[in-house]
């Protein structure tokens, strides 16, 4: 794993953004895993504003989203659909065809699951997935006690999270689903490369738990530690808790993969 602190959240998306169009221009046909949250926003505006100022074309990837909300239908505006329709499908020339998230409205949620896992296999895994951390330590929506090697399934949300959801159901958490389908974290590791981003003060003890901190299955995200290819990008708000910070800045002005990004 490495950890690359940003001064704000802007600069931290942004090298998030960048280091997303650089495995796109490598890898036309990236098989790209996408998050939601509003960490993730800025990515996209930047991501979009490439595509519209440099190009940065789309058009052969194919993306999973790792969640969706049970019982919202995908033209709710609270759907995990709507936000990706909105931040970034409207925006990109990815093709219609080729975004996947889990169906929430599947009247077999089990078998929506399992054809989930399906199709990430049939496009042959995914090559870069990105993630945000949820306030109780969640990737995806993988709540407290996921087993680490968990696949995609339903999942109940805990207070902490639909208290944390509220803001985008009118401040309302009783409003907040209270289950989602979630790839799992054994789906999650699978993926051929992990960037982590989180930002704001509300994240910096959860981070530090979760990348410095013993892997345990009460803090999802600490799983990250046992992948081979993990980044986790925070700004300066989310990294005041880290206390090997001084390493994890030589690594980042010194290592010859981050000479490109170091302004
Ligand atoms: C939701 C998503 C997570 C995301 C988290 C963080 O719970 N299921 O994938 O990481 O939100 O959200 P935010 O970026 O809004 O803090």
């Amino acid at each position: 794993m490495e950890v690359v602190v940003r001064s704000d959240a802007d600069a931290a998306a942004r090298l998030v953004a960048r280091l997303v169009a650089a495995r796109v221009r490598a890898k036309p046909d990236l098989v790209l895993g996408l998050a939601t949250g509003r960490t993730m926003e800025r990515v996209y505006d930047h991501l979009a504003a490439m595509h519209r100022n440099a190009g940065l074309d789309f058009s052969q990837c194919r993306t999973f989203n790792l969640d969706e909300y049970i019982g919202l239908p995908a033209d709710d505006e609270h759907s995990y659909r709507h936000y990706m329709d909105c931040h970034l499908f409207s925006r990109v020339n990815i093709a219609p065809a080729n975004a996947k998230i889990p169906d929430g409205m599947a009247a077999d949620l089990r078998a929506e699951a399992v054809r989930y896992e399906r199709l990430i296999g049939e496009a042959g895994g995914i090559d870069l997935q990105l993630l945000g951390i949820g306030e109780a330590g969640h990737i995806g929506f993988n709540e407290p006690l996921s087993a680490l090697m968990s696949r995609t399934r339903e999942k109940a949300l805990t207070p902490v999270t639909r208290q944390q959801n509220a803001a985008m159901f009118g401040g309302d958490a009783d409003r907040v689903p209270t289950r989602a389908l979630t790839m799992g974290v054994g789906t999650i590791l699978e993926a051929r490369e992990l960037i982590l981003l989180a930002t704001g003060r509300a994240k910096a003890a959860i981070l530090a738990r979760a990348v410095e901190g013993p892997i345990t299955a009460m803090i999802s995200a600490s799983a990250l530690q046992l992948h081979p290819n993990c980044k986790v990008v925070v700004d300066e708000e989310a990294a005041g808790e880290l206390t090997r910070r001084e390493y994890y800045d030589w690594v980042f002005r010194n290592e010859p993969e981050w000479r490109e990004y170091q302004g």
